[in-house]
Formats: structure tokens, C-alpha cells, sequence
């Protein structure tokens, strides 16, 4: 039996030098016993291979490396003979990665994705309460994670608090960032970590502002924000009173009928706007943010009854850090002038918050988002409509459509009507300023413009009167 005694929990490179090095001796997955800690020993204690077959190297499909790199924070004692077992499949047969149906790749798979999981709840529910250090500020946060992810997000943090000085406190393991050095240190419990503090106020009108009562559920709710994550987020202490005095305004809201008044709006819209467009700014949910060069959030009145959602900003935008600015914008306000719709009294915000493309040369050549990107993204222009509750949202393009709608519609097939959306607005779609640019007979692009500048005056129209 060969055992291997891995540093920590999360310790990929321990258990990939050892993996490595079994398979090159040709040590079958069921003599292997892994474990954490405080095995005797060094990584090979009970490792009988001569030091001759241990060295050497062989490459594995770099789909193997990404899944094992997650798969190994996961909790389960039993994910590093799993990944073992795997690693010896691929190495025989490196197409074993395409086996999607195979029961190991399948419950690796789970591992890999519980993992992902928790990673997105920590980014998505550490709140940091301020606490006093000397003359300084120290932000601490109390998280518990269901798997070994507290040194894999520290960089997430650093990154997004970089001029901060904080504390992550969890049972496992804590981690410290001085502004310049991170430091690990022993588990804590919940006790170590401060209660309640001003810091918070921003997260409680942030919460307060979103919530609409005609888009509650309970169950919804739970799903994003599960129960055990509410005991540490400030914003939890509104939940109950929220949800209590939900039914009411909802009873009165459908009372108004859809088109009727807007309810009151929330004091802190602005301040929750602009804690969702710094959110937004380090956005990771998908991997656009990757190659763009910054998040280009919405922009406009908070209070707009008009909302236009284009697709993606281009080259231009992604530069700006503004959407439609660039030739699309052009003919975009052109076209909306030509309507007499004032943009300056609209928001105007896109489906997807990071330019998509392909570098070809010196090029960045626009490249559209896929319906996993587009949904991936949905959640910010959901929260931005939460703040704003425009009358009319103007979808331009499928992509918007898509995103406005929650499904793929024919822009041919509801074009030029509005279409009632749960809580009381209404969506409208028209074609993307980018195709009008696209079209190469000018014939043909004159009759699609004037097309699209009636899209416009119908939908100005509608908003006079709804007013
Ligand atoms: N196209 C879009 O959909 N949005 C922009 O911001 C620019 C071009």
C-alpha cells in the first residue's frame, strides 16, 4: 500500500507531485491511501519506488487540470483516490475527459461543481464589519464554506479589496491582507468576529431598495441566499419585516393595476445602484471578464421610466467604460433624436457587461454572447430594473430580448408591441443599431433605419401615455 500524506486539505500541488509519481510507476488506484496531515513522515513515507522511477513527467489534458484544481477543495475525504483513479484513466486514454457519462468524470464532476458553488457564495456573502486596530481600520468577516476554499478565494478578495486591510475569519483557516502581504493563520470561531457596525448601512439600503414585492419568492430567495449565510449578513435582519410587509404592497400594487402609478421609490436607490455597479465591476461570473478591459455597467436617471438594453458593449465602450458610444451609439442616438426620445432621460444598460471578441491582429472583432453568457450576466440587469422599475424596457436586439424576456424570442414575431412582464412593466423589442450597420445594400438599410426610428417614436409614444 502506498500512503501519501498530503500538507492540507486543498493541497493540489502535494497531491499532483504524488499522483504523478505513482502513475509513472504503474501503482494501481486501489494500493494508494491518501490522507491529510499528520501522517508520518514526508509525502512518500511508505513510498517503496526507486528514486529512478520516480522522476519524469507526462501531460494530461489541460480539462483534467482545471477539474482536479477544483474537485481537490472539495470536502469529500475520498476526492484524491477519485482524482487519482481518473488521472490513470486519462493518462491511458486522455479522451476519457470526453466520457461526460462516465460514473467517475460524472462524480467528479459534482465535486468540481459543489466546489465552484461555494466559491461563488463566499464572493457573493462575505460582509465585512469594520473594527478599530490602533489608529487603523480593519475590515473582519466570519464565513463558513461547505469545502476547503478559503486560501483559492483569498486572491478574489485581495483583488476586490486591495486598499483594504481585512480579516477572514473561518473555522479551517483565516486569512489577513495588510494591503500588501496575505497571511494564513489558524481556524477561529464565530465568537472572534465583531457584531454589528456601520459598515453595514450601505448592505441594508442596498437589500431594502431591491426588494420588490411583486417579484418575491420565498423559495427563490432561499435558493440564492440560503438560510445558513443569512446569520452573517447584515441585510438579514430585514428579511423578516421585508417578507411580512411583502403581501401588503404587492395587494396594493395589483390594486393600481399595471399601468398605474409607480410606487413610492426607495430613498437609497442611488446608494444601492452604486453599490451594484461596484459589485459589478469585479464581476467573475463568467469568463468574459477575463480578456475585457473593464465591467461597462448601465447608465442614466436611477429613476428612468424608459430602460434600453443593448447586447454587449463593443471595442469602443469596453475602452470608455460607457455603453453605446461608439459607431452602434452613434446611430443609436441618431436614430432616437430623429424619435424625439430624450436619452438623457433613459437608462441605458446591456445585457452583458463585458465586451466578447476575438483578437485578430490588432482587431478585437465583436463576437456574440452565448445564451450561457447572456444568462450568466442576467442577474445584474435584473438588479439594475429591481432599482430603476422603468414603465418600458427596449430591448435592441435578440440577445437584449433574451435577456429582458428570459427566453429566445423572434425579433420578426414580437416587434412593434409591448409585452407584460410580471411586475407591472412592459418590454418592447426592436433590432440592434449594429445590424442597421451591418446591412450592405444602403436601399435596404434606409427602409431597416426607418424601421427602427418608428420602433422608437411607438415606444416614446406609449411612454407619454403611460406619464
Ligand atoms: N452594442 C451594444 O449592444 N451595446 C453597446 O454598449 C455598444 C454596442
Amino acid at each position: 500500500m502506498h500512503r501519501v500524506a498530503l500538507t492540507a486539505p486543498d493541497d493540489y500541488d502535494g497531491w499532483r507531485d504524488a499522483a504523478r509519481r505513482l502513475a509513472m510507476a504503474g501503482v494501481d488506484p486501489a494500493d494508494t491511501l491518501w490522507q491529510v496531515g499528520d501522517a508520518p513522515g514526508d509525502l512518500f513515507a511508505d513510498d517503496p519506488l526507486p528514486a529512478a522511477r520516480r522522476d519524469g513527467a507526462f501531460s494530461v489534458p489541460r480539462a483534467f487540470v482545471d477539474l482536479a484544481q477544483k474537485a481537490i477543495l472539495h470536502r469529500d475525504p475520498e476526492r484524491f483516490a477519485l482524482l487519482y483513479a481518473l488521472l490513470i484513466r486519462v493518462r491511458a486514454r486522455p479522451a476519457a475527459m470526453e466520457d461526460k457519462a462516465a460514473p467517475l468524470l460524472r462524480r467528479i464532476d459534482m465535486l468540481a461543481k459543489g466546489v465552484r458553488r461555494d466559491i461563488h457564495k463566499m464572493h457573493a456573502f462575505v460582509r465585512f464589519r469594520e473594527v478599530a486596530e490602533g489608529d487603523a481600520t480593519r475590515f473582519v468577516a466570519w464565513f463558513e464554506p461547505d469545502h476547503h476554499i478559503v486560501r483559492a478565494t483569498a486572491g478574489f478578495f485581495v483583488r476586490r479589496f486591495t486598499t483594504m486591510r481585512w480579516s477572514i475569519l473561518t473555522p479551517e483557516a483565516c486569512i489577513h491582507w495588510d494591503g500588501e502581504t496575505i497571511t494564513e493563520g489558524p481556524g477561529a470561531t464565530r465568537a472572534d468576529a465583531p457584531g454589528d457596525d456601520p459598515v453595514e448601512a450601505l448592505w441594508t439600503g442596498y437589500y431594502a431598495a431591491i426588494f420588490n414585492p411583486a417579484r418575491l419568492k420565498t423559495g427563490a430567495m432561499m435558493s440564492e441566499m440560503p438560510k445558513k449565510y443569512w446569520k452573517n449578513l447584515p441585510e438579514a435582519a430585514l428579511i423578516p419585516a421585508l417578507i411580512a410587509g411583502a403581501q401588503q404592497r404587492e395587494a396594493a400594487m395589483i390594486a393600481t393595476a399595471p399601468m398605474a402609478e409607480k410606487p413610492a421609490r426607495h430613498g437609497n436607490a442611488q446608494v444601492a445602484w452604486a453599490a451594484l455597479r461596484e459589485e459589478a465591476r469585479v464581476c467573475t461570473r463568467c469568463p468574459l471578464h477575463g480578456p475585457a478591459t473593464q465591467t461597462v455597467f448601465g447608465e442614466g436617471p436611477i429613476d428612468a421610466a424608459l430602460v434600453f438594453v443593448g447586447e454587449q458593449p463593443g471595442d469602443q465602450e469596453d475602452l470608455a467604460g460607457r455603453p453605446f458610444v461608439g459607431p452602434a451609439g452613434q446611430l443609436f442616438d441618431a436614430a432616437l433624436a430623429e424619435a424625439g426620445v430624450e436619452r438623457a432621460r433613459a437608462y441605458v444598460t446591456n445585457a452583458v457587461k463585458h465586451f466578447k471578441y476575438e483578437q485578430r491582429g490588432k482587431r478585437r472583432i465583436h463576437q456574440t454572447p452565448t445564451a450561457g453568457e447572456v444568462q450568466a450576466c442576467r442577474w445584474w440587469l435584473g438588479q439594475e430594473l429591481a432599482i430603476i422599475r422603468p414603465r418600458i424596457i427596449v430591448a435592441l436586439g435578440a440577445s437584449a430580448a433574451r435577456a429582458v424576456l428570459g427566453r429566445a424570442v423572434t425579433i420578426g414575431q414580437v416587434r412593434g408591441a409591448a409585452m407584460p412582464l410580471e411586475d407591472g412593466a412592459e418590454a418592447w423589442v426592436t433590432v440592434h443599431p449594429s445590424f442597421l450597420l451591418r446591412l450592405p445594400d444602403p436601399a435596404r438599410q434606409a427602409e431597416e433605419q426607418a424601421r427602427f426610428v418608428a420602433d422608437l417614436l411607438m415606444v416614446g409614444e406609449r411612454l407619454k401615455a403611460l406619464a
